[in-house]
């Protein structure tokens, strides 16, 4: 079985962000001058995956159009010869197929995932969360399709968390060894209190999941947050299949809240030749 398809959950209210999000989404924020989601749409497509299913809710208008062409745009582009904007432009929309579905109701991520069911169907899916942003020489969900290929089992990133922090995530146990940074997971709880957490190995917004995901999630009831979360299905999971966990290696930003948002953009920006040397120089002047 091969993945062809990655569901990107996009119906967030983006509460964090407000006021910013109040009439925009937030997937649509930019980081140096592509929007999030753009970040996790060119990973898929760099490990092969051109099907593209958005979960969307009211108000996300702005992802159709910016995957779809905009002819004026781009026939102004030509008409004024900015070619390599227009390439840049061009290449947003060229690449994949993009499908929207909505999430009626703000139930959750399981919730979320469950609403691409009708376009997933029986098939293995990419689950992306386009807040994270993973840096690496090789796209990051392309490690996990990988151990898919070999393993037919589903795939979750994961990430060492400090303590203090294991509250924010899905938290998984891992069953043996770990230090291939490949295992089999054990269990896993959506947002533990750091007591409870079974490990410091957090979920990453990255998975690789089979088909009978849906029938978990169906079967599943809210949970933190009163939520229903991806977490407690893949949980259902484990007692049908095995899951393995896969330790991240790119870099990851968390883009999804204020902090985290200007840490990319400046990790980001420093990477760009057109704007490495002049942002140390603003960064060293700014002598704090
Ligand atoms: C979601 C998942 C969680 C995961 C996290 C990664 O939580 O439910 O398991 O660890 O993403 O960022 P959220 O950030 O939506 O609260």
């Amino acid at each position: 079985m091969k993945v062809k398809k990655a569901v990107f959950p996009v119906a967030g209210l983006g509460i964090r962000f407000l006021p910013v999000t109040k009439a925009q989404p937030k997937e649509m924020l930019p980081l140096v001058d592509k929007p999030m989601i753009q970040y996790a749409v060119e990973e898929a497509i760099a490990a092969g995956i051109f099907e593209f299913v958005m979960v969307t809710g009211r108000d996300k208008r702005a992802i159709e159009d910016h995957f779809d062409h905009s002819f004026e745009l781009e026939e102004m582009l030509k008409a004024k010869g900015k070619t390599d904007l227009l390439a840049e432009v061009e290449k947003i929309s060229a690449k994949g197929d993009f499908i929207y579905i909505r999430q009626k109701k703000p139930l959750g991520l399981g919730h979320a995932v469950l609403c691409a069911k009708p376009i997933v169907c029986n098939e293995p899916f990419a689950v992306f969360l386009p807040d994270e942003i993973v840096q690496g020489p090789s796209p990051e969900i392309g490690h996990l399709l990988k151990i898919f290929e070999e393993k037919q089992c589903s795939v979750i990133a994961l990430m060492k968390s400090p303590r203090e922090e294991l509250s924010r995530y899905g938290i998984i146990k891992p069953k043996g060894d770990i230090a291939s940074g490949v295992f089999e997971i054990e269990d896993l709880v959506e947002k533990p209190s750091p007591q409870e957490a079974p490990s410091d190995l957090a979920i990453d917004g990255r998975y690789i999941l089979t088909p009978e995901i849906f029938a978990c999630l169906e079967q599943s009831e809210a949970g933190a947050g009163g939520e229903l979360q991806l977490t407690d299905g893949i949980r259902k999971l484990l007692q049908k299949q095995k899951v393995y966990g896969c330790v991240l290696q790119g870099n990851r930003l968390d883009a999804g809240e204020k902090l985290g948002f200007l840490q990319a953009n400046i990790t980001l920006a420093l990477e760009r030749e057109d704007l490495k040397e002049d942002l140390k120089k603003f960064l060293k002047e700014l002598k704090i």
